[in-house]
């Protein structure tokens, strides 16, 4: 596995049909290191991810990875998608896992190896041979897991992950995501809608503001011990703070649009 590389953001902006969504963003996220994105949402984290991803290349600033600027997708950087429509539904498990490694050109012999330790490690060896179809939600965010782990990348870019899976279910899957941030010592850039999954796994949180033209609002380092409980008082309190952090950034946006009544709005300042 490639060692976790740095990702750092300087004054970057992204724009999508002509608007500035993200703008002068600053990001330095260290080699191995697990940074979770909060804010609001439409506020523009699918839209900074898919510039670090390089599907959306940057319109200003620089975005690198390890000492490479970034100008479009690569090999180096896995983006793991809510939806797992993001898998190839004609292919199987195994199949969408060695995908990558097959356009690289590797042999069969080291893609069959590659994709066998990468579903042993997610816990998927046993539905090798079937289609995501043929899947629960749950096993197919593992297959996505698997299919970019497969390809060794130094970072790992995830978009709200398990978003779409149930609480007991995300909670298997955040506990593997935390061993095997471990095991392979990739930086994870992760965006979630879910205030406690940002503090039970990063060892930093960054909020954005409502955009367009959003930024960075808050960081927010985790120091606390892992395995994490999130009862424990520190962790109580960090989750709280976050939610009136992103609470009032949602709540500026209502004021903006003329949703919320002058009263809510006189509370809302108080
Ligand atoms: N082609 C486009 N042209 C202009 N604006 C766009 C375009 N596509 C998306 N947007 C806007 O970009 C903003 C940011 O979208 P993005 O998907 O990045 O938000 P997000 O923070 O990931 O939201 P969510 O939490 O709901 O996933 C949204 O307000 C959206 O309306
Ligand atoms: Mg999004």
């Amino acid at each position: 596995m490639a060692q976790g590389a740095s990702i750092s953001l300087e004054r970057v902006a992204v724009r999508l049909g002509g608007v500035e969504i993200v703008s002068g963003i600053d990001l330095e996220v260290a080699p191995g290191e697990f940074v979770a994105l909060l804010g609001p949402s439409g506020c523009g984290k699918s839209t900074l991810l898919n510039g670090i991803a390089g599907f959306t290349p940057a319109a200003a600033g620089r975005v690198r990875v390890g000492d490479r600027p970034v100008t479009g997708p690569g090999i180096d950087r896995g983006v793991v998608f809510q939806s797992s429509e993001a898998l190839f539904p004609w292919l199987t498990v195994r199949e969408n896992v060695e995908y990558g490694a097959r356009i690289r050109g590797v042999k069969a012999r080291e893609r069959a190896r590659l994709a066998a330790e990468h579903l042993r490690m997610v816990g998927l060896s046993a539905a090798a041979d079937k289609f995501p179809g043929e899947l629960s939600g749950g096993m197919r965010q593992r297959a996505q897991i698997a299919r970019v782990l497969a390809n060794e990348p130094a970072v790992i870019l995830m978009d709200e992950p398990f978003g779409a899976l149930d609480a007991q279910t995300r909670e298997v899957l955040q506990r593997e995501v935390d061993r095997l941030w471990r095991e392979t010592g990739a930086t994870i850039l992760f965006v979630t809608h879910d205030i406690a999954e940002a503090v039970l796994l990063a060892d930093r949180v960054v909020t954005m503001t409502t955009g367009p033209r959003a930024r960075i609002k808050t960081v927010a380092p985790i120091d606390l011990a892992h395995p994490r409980d999130l009862e424990q008082p520190g962790a109580v309190a960090l989750v709280r703070l976050l939610r009136d952090d992103i609470a009032a950034e949602v709540n500026r946006a209502l004021v903006a649009q003329g949703l919320v009544l002058a009263t809510e709005r006189a509370d809302a300042a108080a």
